[in-house]
């Protein structure tokens, strides 16, 4: 049975590691040099966006979540920081991040953590969590379909 326990320094390469597996699967057709860029830019980014410390990400009221396989393997990530509603201004727990490495993929992993975030929401007394997804990602969109999750705004991009 898999579990969850909070983010250790150990976890950095795992973790940094399927971080950027998620990221480049959204840059599907992107050329080799902006996918190398990337990959070089976004351990650092990270590192310094969210004050990284031993136990991880430090801003934002930012809780972390590694999932472990049975045989204590990493097996995925939870990661949830708190944000203000733009047109409400009240409270939300946003999912920066969620991912299950593609060994322990269609196994309930996804689904247990997206259970995680809506524990730790209501822990918070957080009515409301959000989420962003890459509109290619049918995988991820079925899973938080899957749990109630609505479409709310869209992002649209037109290259000139
Ligand atoms: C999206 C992701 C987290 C799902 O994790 P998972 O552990 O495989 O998901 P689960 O086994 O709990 O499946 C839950 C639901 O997700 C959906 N799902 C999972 N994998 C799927 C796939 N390959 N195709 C379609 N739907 C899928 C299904 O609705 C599934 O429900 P079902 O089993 O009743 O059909 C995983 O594929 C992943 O880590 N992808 C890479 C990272 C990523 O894209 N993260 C999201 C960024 S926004």
């Amino acid at each position: 049975m898999p579990t969850l326990r909070p983010y250790r320094s150990t976890d950095w390469d795992d973790f940094i590691a399927l971080e950027v597996e998620t990221c480049m699967a959204a840059l599907p057709d992107a050329p080799a040099t902006v996918r190398d860029e990337f990959c070089a830019r976004w351990p650092k980014f990270v590192k310094s966006r969210y004050a990284w410390a031993d136990a991880g990400p430090t801003t934002d009221a930012s809780s972390l979540l590694v999932c472990e396989g049975e045989a204590g393997e990493y097996a995925g990530h939870l990661w949830l920081t708190e944000q203000t509603d733009f047109f409400t201004a009240e409270p939300v727990l946003h999912i920066t991040t969620i991912a299950v490495a593609s060994s322990q993929r269609q196994r309930g992993i996804g689904k247990m953590l997206m259970e995680a975030a809506v524990a730790d929401a209501k822990r918070r007394g957080i009515s409301h969590v959000t989420l962003g997804v890459d509109a290619s990602n049918a995988a991820a969109i079925s899973l938080y379909a899957g749990v109630g999750f609505k479409t709310k705004r869209l992002a649209m991009s037109l290259r000139v």
